[in-house]
């Protein structure tokens, strides 16, 4: 099953980028920072979260602010990209939605917009695999199927997520939404909102959110992440093309979802380390398959969780007795929830056929 886990094709479509960042990268940025500026980083406590294997909500959000530390240029998140697009390109993820907050840092000379311009440079600076992540009418249609004609180098196609975090307010908000907007020609699909669901308020996101949608934007939710059933009304009331999470859904959020049908991404090691949800064999991820709802398995942060999407279909196989084919169609499925334009849709159905046609249990 791990093997097959591994080699099969999969889609990635809730994976933040810096939580993503390789940990020897980080622990190496880390060490250098800690020698050139003593007080800019705890090195040793970072290690040791980076070693723990629960992490409660607060320490995990402690742990991004010290990821966010060693971010001191705009290199380094080109850096940082790069590997993280060759990490899930070598688990054999084909299609990837990679989210990441914009971040304006005026000491560094950082802004929003020269942040995301890094991350592009990443893209463009991956050599070791072929990466799609222009949007075109043409070409993008055989990207993926070529590689299944016999040409032997690792295709991904990736496409961008910005993310608003709950810290901001919608002046900012409205200027990621704005800024992915502007650069829909870079592979920008999509708005979300995520950040620590402790802080900020539904109301100071919903005009950026709004104008997203109505510019045609796709937006997706971290929904439930802790138990707040009014802001998760407000979320399902808004009806997002996805939701995050889904952890402390009441009765009456899963009746509403069930008529909606709003796909969910299930990330379990992340729920799990972060007791959002209590133990494998209760969360909700079983009871959502047994019904064929649609969801979609994610990583969240496979540095901060220790993880990769491999990983996460094994754990779904062992602890709900699923088999291979179970797991490829649940990979299958995932294609149809993904934020990109049609042709790439069609091309990873096309994609996913004939790897069906070619592979043995
Ligand atoms: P970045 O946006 O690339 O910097 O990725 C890290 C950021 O993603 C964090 O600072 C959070 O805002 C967000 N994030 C990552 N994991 C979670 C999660 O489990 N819940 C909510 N927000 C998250
Ligand atoms: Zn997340």
């Amino acid at each position: 099953m791990e093997e097959w886990c591994e080699s099969m094709p999969k889609v990635e479509l809730h994976a933040h980028l810096n939580g993503s960042i390789r940990v020897s990268t980080l622990l190496k940025l880390a060490k250098a920072l800690n020698e050139t500026q003593k007080d800019a980083i705890n090195f040793s406590q970072m290690e040791h979260v980076i070693m723990k294997n629960a992490l409660s909500l607060t320490e995990v959000f402690h742990m991004f602010d010290l990821i966010h530390n060693v971010i001191t240029d705009h290199n380094i998140v080109t850096r940082i990209t790069k590997e993280v697009i060759e990490d899930f390109a070598s688990d054999n993820v084909v299609y990837l939605e990679l989210r990441t907050t914009p971040k304006r840092n005026d000491s560094i000379g950082m802004s929003k917009r020269s942040y995301i311009d890094a991350v592009i440079e990443g893209l463009k600076s991956v050599s070791s695999v072929d990466v799609d992540f222009i949007p075109k009418t043409e070409d993008s249609k055989s990207f993926i199927n070529d590689k299944f004609n016999g040409n032997s180098r690792k295709r991904i196609i990736v496409r961008l997520i910005l993310s608003i975090d709950r810290r901001e307010t919608t002046e900012a908000a409205m200027e990621t939404v704005k800024l992915a907007l502007e650069m829909r020609h870079f592979g920008v699909v999509g708005i979300d909102l995520s950040g620590n669901p402790k802080t900020g308020e539904w109301t100071t996101y919903l005009p950026a959110l709004k104008f997203a949608r109505e510019q045609g934007l796709n937006v997706t939710l971290h929904c439930g992440e802790i138990r707040n059933p009014k802001e998760i009304k407000n979320m399902l009331d808004f009806h997002p093309q996805r939701i995050g999470h889904a952890c402390f859904f009441e009765d009456e959020h899963w009746r509403r979802m069930k008529s909606s049908k709003i796909p969910v991404e299930i990330c379990l090691t992340s729920n799990i380390r972060t007791f959002s949800v209590a133990s494998i064999d209760v969360h909700h991820f079983g009871d959502l398959y047994k019904a064929n709802y649609p969801l979609v398995l994610c990583t969240d942060d496979t540095c901060v969780f220790s993880t990769s999407l491999s990983k996460e279909y094994k754990y779904a196989a062992d602890s709900f007795g699923l088999g291979k084919w179970e797991m490829f169609e649940v990979s299958r499925n995932a294609v149809e929830h993904i934020f990109a334009d049609n042709g790439v849709k069609n091309d990873l159905r096309k994609y996913f056929h004939s790897v069906s046609k070619n592979m043995e249990v």
